[in-house]
């Protein structure tokens, strides 16, 4: 089973950004407890971290091409973008989102997300350990729908 793990703008500050909100492991930290997640799962992983919108939109059209499932954190495209609801919907791949913070418990603009209706399902709060769960997520709806 192959995933795109695709992580949206400022994540790459993880770690000294807003701590008490996002925590304080790096993105780099994050993505290796997510590999080592994957491997006991003989899952692989790939991932992408852009501030560019459309640099997020070209990575998930291409990942039509071998992807099984994708992990997003569209992090604030989550309450803006059009275009990557759109491409999620496009490419015929289940997703799940991501937020390290609960959308819900914060200002009201991040009530809202345009993406999640994209997606299988959202997890939301959990922090880090969101990635953890939403690739057993991830897993569950891949073999599920091979009849595994
Ligand atoms: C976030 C929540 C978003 O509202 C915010 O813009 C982010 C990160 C999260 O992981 O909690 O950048 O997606």
């Amino acid at each position: 089973m192959k995933v795109l793990v695709a992580h949206g703008p400022n994540l790459n500050l993880l770690g000294r950004r807003e701590p008490d909100t996002y925590g304080e492991q790096t993105l780099e930290e994050i993505n290796r407890m997510i590999v080592t997640e994957a491997a006991q799962a003989d899952i692989e992983v790939k991932f992408v971290q852009s501030n560019i919108e459309g640099e997020l939109v070209d990575a998930i059209q291409q990942s039509a091409q071998w992807a099984d499932a994708i992990i997003i954190n569209p992090a604030a495209y989550t309450h803006t973008s059009v275009a990557l609801r759109d491409v999620l919907a496009a490419v015929d791949i289940p997703a799940v989102e991501v937020h390290l913070s609960n959308i819900y418990a914060r200002e009201e603009f991040r009530h809202r997300s345009l993406t999640a209706a994209a997606c299988r399902g959202q997890i939301s709060g959990f922090g880090a350990w969101g990635y953890v769960l939403a690739l057993q997520a991830a897993r569950h709806i891949v073999e599920g729908e091979s009849g595994e």
